[in-house]
């Protein structure tokens, strides 16, 4: 693997009672060599992105400056996105949450993806500037919305992840899915080991 440093995006208040988080817990324990910062979301301070800072963005895709009453604002941005860039990849631990994903986890992505920060736009054509990093996603949730089965059409948690990933850049993902999380107790148990043992198996791969 190439990626040794990565950021840990906790998309789940739960904390210690997170399964998303027991399973990242898990695999960053099968990846001994590589270092992880942890960025709980529901505790973080993000930068402040909501109205005249969102005149911001319409500025930048014209080509021109933010105005100076939102400057610090955006100054707050730009630096957000580049402690998130400045990592060789990412754990993301997300739960769904009405389909999606939890609105923080949102928060931050509407918060890190703009023109000339995450992706440019040349001769109409976008560019990703997360290209050649790398992506790890842990996906919990009640119902099992993987590929092919009965709830496929409602995933708009991880094709959600992915496109925007795609969107900055980023093909190199890899997913554990967590779920049912809801159901009898030996349903959400063989749930969890059959992730943990996902999670083995992914740390195998990424330390080779
Ligand atoms: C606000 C909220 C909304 C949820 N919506 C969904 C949903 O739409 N689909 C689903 O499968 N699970 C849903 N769940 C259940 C969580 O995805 C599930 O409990 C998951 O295991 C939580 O992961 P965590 O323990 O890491 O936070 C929801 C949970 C919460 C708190």
């Amino acid at each position: 693997m190439t990626a040794s440093r990565l950021l840990h995006v906790e998309g789940s208040p739960r904390g210690a009672r997170s399964r998303t988080g027991m399973v990242a817990r898990r695999l960053i324990a099968g990846l001994p060599s590589h270092d992880f910062e942890l960025l709980d979301l529901h505790k973080a301070a993000l930068p402040r992105f909501e109205g005249e800072t969102i005149e911001g963005r319409y500025a930048l895709i014209a080509g021109e400056q933010v105005d100076p009453s939102v400057k610090a604002d955006w100054d707050a941005i730009a630096a957000a996105t580049a402690h998130f860039l400045s990592f060789d990849g990412w754990l993301f631990t997300v739960p769904m949450w009405n389909f999606g994903i939890p609105w923080r986890l949102k928060q931050y992505i509407d918060v890190l993806t703009h023109p000339g920060l995450t992706f440019t736009v040349e001769d109409g054509a976008v560019k990703g500037l997360a290209e050649g990093k790398q992506a790890i996603i842990i996906a919990g949730g009640a119902l099992d919305i993987r590929a092919g089965g009965p709830a496929e059409a409602l995933d708009f948690q991880v094709a959600y992840m992915k496109a925007w990933l795609g969107f900055i850049g980023v093909s190199d993902v890899h997913v554990v899915h967590v779920r049912p999380t809801y159901g009898t107790p030996a349903e959400v148990e063989a749930a969890m080991q059959a992730a943990y043992a996902d999670a083995d198996t992914l740390a195998a791969d990424l330390r080779v």
